[in-house]
């Protein structure tokens, strides 16, 4: 059986009606990284079940890929690798964020077996403390001998017909690690990366934050250090182009038109909670900073709970239908109000992946 369904994918595979699929697998974490959101309110971790995830089932025929991030560590969900193969089953590939620190010798194996399509890994600096300050509880040194024998695991497991998980890193951008980002394009690219990806901390769900973050947000924040940042990505250029790295780099021209990320990838995010959701960020609770220094108290919207109704009920649900209207005609919704994520110029998944926005007229069969 091994591969079938890497085969059957290729040839049957027709264009879907979307990009993406977000299903939150657990918003559990065994870190406590200062940037991160889900510090931001209270809430009760969960794992999403695996009765949620079979009811979603249907569904997948309409999304290329199942992306099984969301505000948590995708490894702490124990049957993540089923999710994996349920979702090929349906014919999409599938993936996840993590941060690494549990990827032993046996998970990396079993996440091969269930042949995982893509996989970033989130390094947060090149310097072993500066790693620690902002991913708390986390060893870089820990991540990096993982993802070298993951590296060397891959190989062992690749076959005709599975070439292993497409592996970038993602390295979440702000004032306390940016000065790393030559060093650090060095060493993932030693470790064997197929990419670097420079992103901007662009969730801004506290007034710390605002101190830390490196796009124009907001007239009270520090000066932006133009000239290190230019000087430090020409260094990171070269040493990219040395080493035949890929490296995305962030730009910085936030705050200039309304697209939302989210959105173009087909507007889809399944809570573990079971509430679905446009996106990561209305799928909880997140507080937004405003520039002016206030804060948006966010309540989430849900267009209905996966645990109580079929995917169809909730697809169908006008209010959802009315959220996707108005984005299909380049109308803000009221909910998106001040979102971050809204003005984000950077993909996602990968680079010049052609992005779909979502179409009221698709419903799921
Ligand atoms: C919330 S994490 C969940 C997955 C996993 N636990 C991890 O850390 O990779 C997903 C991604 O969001 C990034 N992230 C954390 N805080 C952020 C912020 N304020 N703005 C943008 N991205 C952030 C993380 O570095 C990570 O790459
Ligand atoms: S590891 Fe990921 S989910 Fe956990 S605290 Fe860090 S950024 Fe958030």
């Amino acid at each position: 059986m091994f591969g079938i369904y890497s085969r059957l994918r290729r040839v049957f595979h027709k264009p879907r009606p979307y990009r993406s699929i977000a299903i939150e697998c657990t918003d559990r974490c065994n870190l406590l990284c200062v940037t991160c959101p889900r510090l931001s309110y209270d809430y009760k971790p969960r794992d999403l079940t695996m009765e949620a995830f079979k009811k979603l089932v249907p569904a997948l025929k309409n999304y290329d890929n199942v992306d099984l991030t969301g505000w948590g560590e995708p490894m702490l969900h124990k049957q993540v690798y089923d999710m994996i193969r349920i979702s090929h089953k349906q014919g999409c590939t599938a993936g996840f964020i993590t941060n690494a620190t549990l990827l032993d010798d046996k998970r990396g194996r079993k996440l091969l077996e269930a042949e995982i399509n893509w996989m970033f890994v989130s390094i947060d600096g090149a310097d072993p403390g500066t790693f620690s300050s902002i991913r708390v509880g986390g060893d870089l040194g820990k991540v990096i001998k993982n993802v070298r024998h993951f590296v060397k695991l891959r190989e062992e497991y690749r076959t005709p017909t599975y070439n292993g998980p497409f592996l970038s890193t993602t390295f979440t951008m702000n004032r306390a690690n940016f000065e790393e980002v030559p060093e650090f394009v060095a060493l993932a690219s030693d470790v064997g990366f197929d990419q670097i990806h420079i992103k901007n901390q662009d969730v801004v769900s506290k007034k710390e934050d605002i101190e830390q973050i490196l796009f124009p947000f907001s007239d009270d924040q520090p000066a932006i250090p133009y000239d290190e940042l230019e000087s430090k990505f020409a260094q990171a250029r070269l040493i990219a182009q040395e080493l035949g790295a890929r490296l995305l780099l962030p730009t910085f021209e936030y705050g200039t038109i309304d697209i939302c990320n989210p959105m173009q990838q087909g507007g889809t995010y399944v809570a573990a909670t079971g509430d679905v959701s446009p996106c990561v960020n209305l799928g909880h609770p997140t507080p937004r900073m405003m520039p002016d220094g206030s804060t948006i108290e966010n309540s989430g919207l849900s267009f209905g709970n996966i645990n109580e109704d079929p995917y169809e009920t909730i697809w169908n649900n006008p209010e959802w239908g009315k959220f996707r209207d108005e984005f299909n005609n380049g109308i803000v919704p009221k909910a998106c109000e001040g979102c971050q994520l809204l003005r984000k110029s950077e993909f996602h998944l990968t680079e010049g992946v052609e992005t779909k926005t979502a179409d009221l007229k698709s419903v799921p069969a």
